[in-house]
């Protein structure tokens, strides 16, 4: 098989066969019109192939859903406007009242609120584990599991769960598999190859990567991803055109975007380790990380994505975020730009800080997404805003 980026540009063939045109064009159209009642039911009832109405399906996002499936080794996957649209969906049109779900405390914040907060009003029972504490993941699937919801690395403390391990307990118990790999990428790492039945992303992080457009994305088991799709087509959350267009293009250079912050993520966590100010760096590309094991065997690089804690708290923390220069402060990742800012400014905004207690997020924390930038520089910046405390 080829290599991800020469499938990320030349698979399944975007050219136009009525313009001849290189990439595919993006059909920003609400409906399509059939010359017949008789063409259009034939259409309707799948006899054909053809669109009818963009919030079931649209040419431009069906293509971001084939390139996802491909990249992820996936046989179907379903687009949303964003991630938490795609993790909602999902379990909600997975889940039942009465069954039971198994997963993370480290779970980004938006989902564990749907663990804590919006699942069990709908009498789904849902344990929520120490993220790192395979034993006790393990114990609460034995104790009835009928969907394992997994994330790694998980944002923003980096922690890294065994994929084939945990997913090796939900499977014997009878449950599905679903992995959140917005930080890792396909690029990465793929947890489906590892026995995860569904992989997530916000496509609004690295998949975009330039931070214009959102998007969120559900690859795996067709038979799961049908189920998926169902749900959307009546609740709604499609991705759009416009945003499936940009997306596309994005695409294409993923590996490229995926390779440099790979090295300039290595390359700021090993300088950051060195600093007398930083306290704990979380990467899991360090040997210093509790999982560093488990990530070297189930990740071909270690992310863009970091976090340190320092010495001198939320204070020291505020000082440094304020005096970098080439990080932008804002609630986002995965983009070119380098971005920065605390769990309590980003993914954990909608927890109370009780509730970002209870979850175990340091208020102390830096969350810094590499982008592209020359690492000297990321460095540098580093280097003047820590000295400076
Ligand atoms: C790991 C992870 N999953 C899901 C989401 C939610 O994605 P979105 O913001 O596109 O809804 C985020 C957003 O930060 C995330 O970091």
């Amino acid at each position: 098989m080829p290599g991800p980026s020469t499938r990320s540009v030349h698979l399944l063939s975007e050219t136009d066969p009525a313009t001849r045109a290189v990439v595919a064009p993006l059909v920003a159209n609400a409906a399509f019109a059939y010359d017949t009642v008789a063409d259009w039911r034939r259409v309707a009832l799948g006899e054909v192939p053809g669109d009818i109405y963009s919030r079931n399906s649209n040419p431009t996002v069906r293509l971001f859903e084939q390139k996802m499936a491909a990249l992820e080794g996936a046989d179907g996957a379903v687009a949303f406007a964003n991630g938490m649209g795609a993790i909602a969906s999902t379990l909600f049109a997975l889940l039942s009242p009465g069954q039971r779900a198994v997963t993370l405390k480290d779970a980004y914040g938006g989902t564990y609120l749907t663990f804590t907060e919006l699942l069990p009003r709908f009498q789904v029972q849902c344990a929520v584990c120490e993220t790192d504490d395979a034993e006790a993941i393990e114990a609460a699937i034995g104790g009835g599991c009928d969907l394992l919801y997994l994330e790694t690395p998980t944002n923003p403390t980096l922690k890294v769960v065994d994929l084939a391990r945990l997913a090796a307990a939900a499977h014997r118990a009878g449950a599905i598999v679903i992995v959140d790999n917005t930080f890792a990428t396909p690029i990465n790492q793929q947890p489906l190859a590892l026995g995860a039945d569904l992989v997530i992303h916000s496509a609004t992080k690295f998949i975009g990567g330039h931070g214009d457009a959102m998007g969120g994305v559900v690859c795996g088991r067709r038979d799961l991803t049908d189920r998926i799709y169902r749900w959307r087509e009546i609740a709604g959350g499609a991705l759009d055109a416009q945003n499936a267009f940009l997306l596309l293009r994005s695409l294409k250079t993923l590996g490229l975007r995926i390779a440099r912050q790979n090295d300039n993520a290595m390359g700021v966590s090993r300088y950051l380790e060195t600093h007398p100010a930083v306290a704990r760096v979380h990467y899991p590309g360090l040997p210093s990380h509790a999982a560093h094991a488990i990530a070297a065997r189930q990740m071909s690089g270690f992310g863009g994505m970091l976090s340190f804690e320092l010495r001198g708290g939320l204070e020291a923390a505020t000082r440094v975020l304020d005096h970098l220069d080439y990080a932008y402060l804002a609630a986002n990742l995965g983009q070119v730009e380098t971005v920065a800012g605390p769990p309590s400014l980003t993914s954990h905004v909608e927890l109370t800080a009780e509730e970002r207690a209870a979850a175990g997020v340091p208020e102390g924390l830096i969350r810094y997404s590499v982008g592209i930038e020359d690492l000297d520089d990321l460095i540098g910046d580093l280097r003047s805003a820590l000295d400076a405390l």
